[in-house]
């Protein structure tokens, strides 16, 4: 087992925060959620009655990991966002039994979680090599280790967190250096009844709301601020125009609050909001074109009856012109 930690330029990150606090609304890019507590509390939601997403792509990949392995015939597993990869026993079971898996690569922004998957991982499949790496799927995908054919798989519907023309630029950046045999596995959360989608962002038990709110503890200790995060209230609801979840904080109070590593004082007004994540909701069609706008046709479309979650299994479109390698040098 090996683990290769990214490059992740903490003068780049700082300067990125601080122009989205400054936006209107101010923002906190997602990916500040998942700290060790961020990601822990992310675990507990995805147990949750509300959160029905994690269920029903596992419920789809039990159905059709199988299928997936024979049409793909990967050597190489390769993860982006994998988180505590839970799901991803269910494929390199199917991957192993169709024959050709060798090894496994787990990428993610949160160190701990590439640790800990890895090693779990490691010892679960002795006959694997595991290959963690700590990177922002955004920037480092250059290296990820040679081994074809690949199948890389970005599940959870975390592609919703990300806006419309960044998830294009973002797949534009998986396609281009990707072999005609390789495939991309999409998991997507679909457009469903209001009510639903916006229970698993409002569960009963709060678990969504402290994960909301454990966002501030990340800034404060990167930029050295003081938010204080029980003056921040929840609120997470569906905008039909856009079709995603949009979560915001709320400020219980007008306040002030310092962030001396990024240069800068906030001072929020009572009822201000700043937004932490969309998680945008699609339809097939939808799926489809995202796709092809990145460089990828649709092979396989998979669903539940109730259609609650998508599995789009996709290949390198072959018509666009060849792009680099994923295997150049060091992060
Ligand atoms: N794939 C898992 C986890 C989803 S949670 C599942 O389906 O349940 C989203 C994961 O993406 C988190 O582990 C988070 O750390 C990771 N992530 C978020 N932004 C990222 C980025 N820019 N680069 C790499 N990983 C990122
Ligand atoms: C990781 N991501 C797809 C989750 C989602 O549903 O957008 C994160 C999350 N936010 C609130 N609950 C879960």
């Amino acid at each position: 087992m090996e683990i290769t930690l990214g490059d992740l330029d903490p003068g780049a990150e700082l300067a990125e925060l601080r122009a989205a606090l400054l936006e209107r609304p101010r923002r906190i890019p997602s990916r500040y959620f998942y700290d060790r507590r961020g990601s822990e509390l992310f675990e507990a939601i995805t147990e949750l009655p509300e959160y029905y997403p994690t269920r029903a792509e596992t419920a789809l990949l039990e159905a059709h990991a199988d299928e997936i392995a024979r049409a793909t015939g990967a050597e190489e597993l390769v993860e982006l966002g994998s988180g505590a990869a839970s799901k991803t026993r269910i494929l390199l079971d199917a991957l192993a039994r169709a024959g050709n898996l060798r090894t496994y690569v787990p990428l993610d922004v949160s160190e701990a979680m590439v640790r800990r998957s890895a090693e779990e991982l490691a010892a679960a499949y002795p006959e694997l090599t595991v290959h963690g790496l700590v990177a922002d799927f955004h920037h480092h995908l250059d290296h990820i280790p040679p081994g074809e054919p690949r199948l890389v798989i970005f599940l959870g519907s975390t592609i919703g967190n990300l806006r419309p023309a960044e998830a294009v630029a973002f797949l534009r950046g998986i396609a281009a250096p990707m072999a005609p045999g390789d495939f991309f596995l999409l998991g997507v959360d679909l457009v469903k009844e209001t009510a639903v989608i916006e229970a698993a962002y409002n569960d009963a038990a709060g678990l969504t709301a402290e994960f909301n709110r454990n966002i501030l503890r990340v800034v404060n200790r990167l930029a050295g601020g003081d938010f204080e995060p029980d003056r921040f209230a929840h609120r997470a609801f569906f905008d039909p125009a856009n079709r995603w979840i949009e979560m915001r904080l709320v400020a219980r109070g007008a306040q002030t609050v310092r962030l001396p590593k990024l240069d800068l004082t906030l001072e929020l007004a009572d009822g201000e909001e700043l937004l932490t994540e969309i998680s945008c909701k699609y339809e097939r069609r939808q799926v489809e074109r995202m796709l092809a706008r990145g460089g990828f046709s649709l092979d396989r479309w998979f669903t539940d009856d109730e259609r609650l979650f998508g599995l789009a299994l996709a290949r390198h479109d072959a018509s666009r012109p060849e792009g680099g390698s994923w295997h150049q040098g060091t992060i």
